[in-house]
């Protein structure tokens, strides 16, 4: 992308309405813009890491054998009289009449339309076990909407639903979200730490949320520092290996990590006290189990192999995407500006004219341009008549991992100069030799 093309509207100002700096710097480098209260557009830049981030979820998602699919977001309320959670819900149901008075709802979560779905086709165990999703927009009319994309009224998640004949195999998909959740936020370069959790409307005993430690997080955690140690790494998973998905779980769940609303103080005193960290997070993902809480109701029931009627064991597991780019800014971030993980960056590289118009450094630029897209990483060159400064700021403002500059006092040698944003260290090297290491960089993310 050509900078002198694109639309990048970026604020030299700071908003006065956003208080932290996700907020702020979504609003600054020109990623989104407010609609209404806690309903936001998303600009090109802003869409790109949402699409990115969404690209992740489908990959790890499919990886571990669960299905694609699109549900609505608006649906017929008959279905959440039916599950009673039409009145359970409360004020956070965006309700809607059609004109033909029929009750609707903007679809805060699917447990039970994909319920509906599930009973209509599935009659048998042979048919299982069986895990479908989504990412579609939900709407939650929060009462207080804050933060940005942080806590929306509209926002953008991947809910998923497993379908299994038995407890004990339900609890093999809880591990295997688990596992596959794990993998998703390392991919997008966060630490999310799984900690016990309260069932909240959806319900049930079992249940996870994944947390970024972030000062300005909304919950309040305890845990044990080890926690913080724990990678999943490169290791090969099979998630039909109910063992090793078991395993990890264990893993990742046995040192203590709790939000506060099951936090308990006797079994945290157990934990060494130079471990114990008492800290602030922003909750970016939740699994659950609940068992037949909604298939007995919804009355969702199979066959099993000694030919009993029972009703389905069901889970619901949930990624906030649209909230991710929000947490990703929080744990990446310094007083210029974004500096994106390569792996959801939404250009990999920026390159930088110092001397727009002369013949070398433009060409030279273009050559980089044509070479970095060739390779695979996206750039973003910014082609303008500014000064070199103020092409510096935007470019540390919206965050590129890597900045290639190219002016005449460097191309004398033969080189341009790369810079990480993360350390802003520079190296100069040949146009060549700068695309062999960007495209080492980003092979393979
Ligand atoms: N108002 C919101 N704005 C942005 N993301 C949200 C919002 N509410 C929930 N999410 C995201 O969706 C994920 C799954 O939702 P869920 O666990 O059902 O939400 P909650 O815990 O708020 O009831 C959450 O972990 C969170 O990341
Ligand atoms: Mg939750």
């Amino acid at each position: 992308m050509r900078l002198s093309r694109y639309f990048l509207p970026v604020l030299k100002e700071t908003p006065a309405e956003a208080q932290i700096a996700s907020h702020r710097l979504m609003l600054r480098a020109g990623m989104i813009r407010q609609a209404s209260a806690g309903i936001y557009s998303w600009l090109p830049l802003g869409l790109k890491v949402l699409r990115r981030l969404e690209q992740i979820v489908h990959e790890e998602q499919q990886r571990a054998g669960h299905h694609p699919m699109l549900m609505p977001t608006i649906q017929s309320a008959d279905l959440w009289q039916e599950s009673g959670r039409y009145n359970a819900y409360g004020k956070e149901l965006l309700r809607i009449e059609d004109r033909h008075g029929r009750d609707m709802l903007y679809g805060p979560t699917n447990e039970e339309l994909i319920t509906d779905i599930f009973r209509r086709e599935v009659t048998s165990y042979k048919q299982l076990p069986l895990t479908l999703y989504h990412i579609q927009w939900k709407f939650r009319d929060e009462i207080r909407p804050r933060f940005g994309v942080m806590r929306g009224r509209e926002f953008l998640m991947k809910d998923g639903y497993n379908f299994d004949v038995s407890k004990e195999d339900a609890l093999h998909a809880y591990n295997r979200h688990l596992v596959s959740y794990l993998r998703t936020y390392e991919r997008m370069g966060l630490q999310a730490i799984p900690m016990r959790a309260d069932g909240g409307p959806i319900g049930g005993d079992y249940t996870h949320e994944f947390l970024v430690l972030a000062e300005t997080g909304e919950s309040e955690v305890f845990y044990d520092s080890a926690v913080t140690d724990l990678r999943l790494g490169d290791r090969a998973i099979d998630f039909d290996d109910r063992a090793q998905c078991q395993a990890i779980m264990e893993e990742f769940t046995t040192p203590y990590a709790r939000t506060d609303e099951t936090h308990d103080d006797a079994i945290f005193a157990e934990v060494p006290e130079e471990r114990r960290r008492k800290a602030r997070g922003i909750e970016v993902g939740q699994i659950f189990y609940f068992g037949t809480k909604y298939s007995d109701p919804l009355k969702a029931l199979v066959q099993t192999a000694e030919g009993e009627q029972v009703p389905v064991h069901m889970g619901s597991h949930g990624i906030g995407v649209s909230r991710l780019v929000g947490a990703l800014i929080e744990a990446n971030h310094d007083e210029n500006g974004i500096i994106w993980p390569e792996g959801v960056a939404p250009f990999g590289a920026a390159i930088v004219n110092l001397k727009q118009g002369d013949t070398d450094c433009d060409w030279v630029c273009e050559e980089l341009y044509a070479g970095l897209n060739a390779a695979g990483v996206e750039a973003l060159y910014d082609d303008r008549e500014e000064r070199a400064g103020a092409k510096f700021a935007t470019m540390d403002l919206i965050g590129c991992p890597w900045r290639l500059t190219v002016g005449p006092r460097g191309l004398k040698e033969g080189n341009v100069e790369l810079t990480s944003r993360r350390t802003g260290e520079s190296e100069a090297m040949s146009p060549a030799a700068a695309i062999d290491r960007l495209r080492g960089i980003f092979a393979g993310l």
